[in-house]
């Protein structure tokens, strides 16, 4: 298929780029760079040995959406581009909601003009927000959420669902991500955020690599295994191949998945492995809780597994190997 993939240079794009042209898919990437650099092109050049079109537009731009669309004959779309940083969202909410909201309304008009109906969104399981559980099914539905990067994810969710109301000759499937770690075991992509992290992982790394001098657990006083605050990791190549079986088996109509590992991991769980495994020590130290934050919450990755064949593959080792690798080579 040839497969536009918006936000392709980003850290789960990139990934996603290459499990795709693994298997043999024709690629045209779009990104306009605010989160990502454009020499994340040549490594996905040197990952895969093909070379892909790439277009450094801003979709914000509906006339840019439509050159591309005018220029290429696209099957399908897998829509990545959006502004992600819950606290940056909390400060900007207008620049989330405009960019985040336009981008994707301009997507899809004109895929509706040009008959493109086969759509893959990048949605997050920020979007069941807190229902005093701590494990996630598709079927709960979409809660409220605590910030407005996480707002849009369940705005455009619900605008996809209106949509398809209205035409279901739509073919849309949502996949709610819970949090993406790791990299690429070449150490050539990864997750490279701008300036300080906000997640957990790439602060880690910085800490273990003398960048960042000590991290802060937010709070050890939650009901939790050991007090901090427990996620489901899943690697980023696995939620990639999540893309891949996707777009190639999903059922006809508007379907939701959890793409998570299923299993909970604490902070100080997580920290532990990334010490043992790459023999690193990573400074701490506790303090109090991050507004907004959940005690726990993870996946149940049944139906993936159910409809389109997919689950995890790789273990926490694997996660805290590969970012660690990654980030020695950057
Ligand atoms: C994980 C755990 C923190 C940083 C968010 C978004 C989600 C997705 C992933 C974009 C929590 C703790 C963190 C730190 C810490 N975003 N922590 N010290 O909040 O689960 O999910 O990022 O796609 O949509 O909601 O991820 O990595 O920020 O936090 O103790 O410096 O690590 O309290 O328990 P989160 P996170």
């Amino acid at each position: 298929m040839r497969i536009l993939v918006t936000g392709g240079l980003g850290f789960i794009g990139s990934h996603t780029v290459v499990e795709l042209a693994n298997q043999n898919h024709e690629i045209i990437i779009v990104d306009n760079l605010y989160n990502s650099k454009i020499e994340v092109l040549e490594s996905l050049e040197k990952i895969t040995g093909k070379k892909f079109k790439f277009y450094q537009y801003d979709i914000a731009d509906k006339t840019k959406v439509e050159s591309i669309f005018s220029e290429n004959k696209i099957d399908a779309v897998i829509h990545f581009a959006g502004y992600k940083a819950v606290g940056e969202s909390v400060q900007k909410p207008l620049m989330y909601y405009s960019n985040n909201l336009r981008s994707t309304l301009n997507l899809l008009e004109v895929m509706k003009e040009h008959g493109v109906n086969k759509l893959i969104f990048s949605s997050s399981a920020t979007v069941y927000g807190d229902q005093g559980v701590r494990k996630y099914t598709e079927d709960m539905g979409r809660g409220t959420t605590t910030n407005p990067y996480g707002t849009t994810k369940a705005m455009i969710e619900k605008i996809l669902e209106d949509v398809y109301t209205a035409d279901n000759s739509w073919n849309i499937t949502i996949l709610r991500y819970f949090n993406p770690v790791g990299a690429h075991e070449s150490g050539l992509i990864g997750d490279n955020p701008n300036g300080i992290p906000n997640n957990l992982m790439p602060y880690v790394m910085r800490v273990a690599s003398g960048k960042l001098e000590c991290l802060s657990v937010f709070g050890n006083d939650y009901q939790t295994v050991d007090g901090t605050g427990v996620r489901d990791y899943i690697h980023v190549v696995d939620l990639a191949k999540g893309h891949v079986k996707a777009i190639e088996n999903a059922p006809d109509g508007l379907n939701v998945y959890n793409l998570g590992s299923g299993k909970g991991i604490s902070v100080l769980e997580l920290v532990n492995c990334f010490e043992q495994i790459n023999g690193v020590k990573v400074n701490y130290k506790i303090v109090g809780r991050r507004p907004g934050d959940v005690a726990e919450n993870y996946a149940d990755p049944t139906k993936a597994w159910n409809e389109l064949g997919w689950k995890t593959e790789k273990t926490l080792e694997d996660i805290c190997k590969d970012a660690w690798n990654f980030e020695k080579n950057n």
